[in-house]
């Protein structure tokens, strides 16, 4: 199972703490963001991994994180997204890198605080598609939000301005190789980009997408300010990582 962590993107949410560095290199209390979410992929026993940056600041990802030694990595690949063209262009950028495995994406701003072995392990025993991994959130405008009916999800929408349920879709995604198909063919969305929730409703369609509900904290620290601030907070006294389930 390859490893993906997405950290391109503008940040413009947090300007001005993103007008001259990348988001994803901002602290989280005693660590950088980006840390947290190779860190999960590293606990869930994914050791191929791929960092994709963008803007203008993408060498200090070398430098601060090299070969990933920090994560008893021995080697970390990295590539790098021209322009900001969302989630799903990023993906498509890692084509090469997956080649016939199948991948686990984590977005560079999620923090977990517990673990996602276990939706690892379950997605590795489905014969093929996707899986997508929930949590019941208090601002459902803010994400892509799953709904469902009889346990099983019939639609997800970006972004909800009258979400029909709390169930964010979080910034883990499980895929087949046949993703890179289908980001191909998506069109761009309303604000320019190729949305990851165009990627999961095609997989919806197909029948071939699952879920699991996360256990324990999830945040998404680059959500605003304020979330970046509780994020710090959260991991000051809590701590993260340190189930790997
Ligand atoms: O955090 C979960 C949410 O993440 C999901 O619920 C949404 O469905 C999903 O669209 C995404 O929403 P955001 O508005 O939070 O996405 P954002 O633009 O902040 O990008 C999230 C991460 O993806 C960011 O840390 C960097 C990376 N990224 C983003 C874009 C647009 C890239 O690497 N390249 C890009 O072009």
């Amino acid at each position: 199972m390859k490893g993906i962590v997405l950290a391109g993107g503008l940040g413009t949410r947090l300007h001005p703490l993103t007008k001259i560095t990348n988001k994803h290199l901002l602290p989280v209390y005693d660590k950088p963001m980006i840390y947290y979410p190779i860190q999960t992929l590293v606990n869930a026993g994914i050791d191929d991994i791929m960092l994709v940056t963008g803007g203008n600041k993408a060498g200090d990802f070398l430098q601060l994180l090299g070969n990933g030694s920090q994560f008893g990595l021995r080697h970390l690949n990295y590539t790098y997204q021209e322009r900001e063209g969302g989630i799903a262009e990023a993906v498509g950028l890692c084509e090469n890198f997956v080649g016939i495995s199948r991948m686990v994406i984590i977005l560079g701003d999620n923090i977990i605080e517990k673990g996602i072995k276990s939706a690892v392990e379950a997605f590795g025993k489905q014969e093929r598609g996707a899986r997508i991994l929930l949590k019941r959130v208090k601002n459902p405008r803010e994400y892509g939000i799953a709904e469902i009916e009889d346990s099983r999800i019939v639609r997800i929408v970006e972004k909800p301005k009258e979400p029909k349920s709390d169930l964010a879709v979080i910034g883990v995604y499980m895929y087949d190789n046949r993703v890179f198909e289908l980001v191909k063919g998506l069109s761009l969305s309303a604000r320019g980009d190729l949305e990851i929730t165009d990627v999961n409703n095609l997989y919806l369609e197909r029948e071939e997408l699952t879920y699991s509900i996360l256990e324990g904290h999830w945040a998404d620290a680059g959500e605003s300010i304020d979330a970046l601030l509780e994020t710090n907070v959260f991991v000051k006294e809590h701590g993260v990582n340190k189930e790997s389930r």
